[in-house]
């Protein structure tokens, strides 16, 4: 399978990768797999005043575009409030990254890891 130039650049430079204490209360932690093929993405975001989302980090047991996907989401979130990164849908991704069909479930993979993450924040916060 061919993978867009865009594709490879997260894969070969990975922004972000890395993780956050759990128990810092300001840390949101969402971990996901997906059971076409039992990759596994945890994306962990920063909070802070307003909701602001002030880092993002992921660390993901993948194929390329499981890793491109969440590496291009940790960028994505950074600077956002909770509800804008919640509005980040996997078609968004999937153009971005340009791809193909049989990888949609990697970039449907990172939306529901910044959903998980936002929803631990949240939980936690009560
Ligand atoms: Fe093997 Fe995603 S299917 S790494
Ligand atoms: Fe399964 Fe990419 S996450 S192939």
């Amino acid at each position: 399978m061919a993978y867009s130039d865009k594709v490879l650049d997260h894969y070969e430079n990975p922004r972000n990768v890395g993780a956050f204490d759990k128990s810092d209360e300001n840390v949101g932690t969402g971990m996901v797999g997906a059971p076409a093929c039992g990759d596994v993405m945890k994306l962990q975001i920063k909070v802070g005043p307003d909701d602001i989302i002030q880092d993002a980090v992921f660390k993901t047991y993948g194929c390329g575009s499981a890793i491109a996907s969440s590496s291009l989401v940790t960028e994505w979130v950074k600077g956002k409030t909770l509800d804008e990164a919640l509005s980040i849908r996997n078609t968004h991704i999937a153009e971005e990254l340009a791809l193909p069909p049989v990888k949609v479930h990697c970039s449907i993979l990172a939306e529901d890891a910044i959903k998980a993450a936002v929803e631990d924040y949240r939980n936690k916060r009560g």
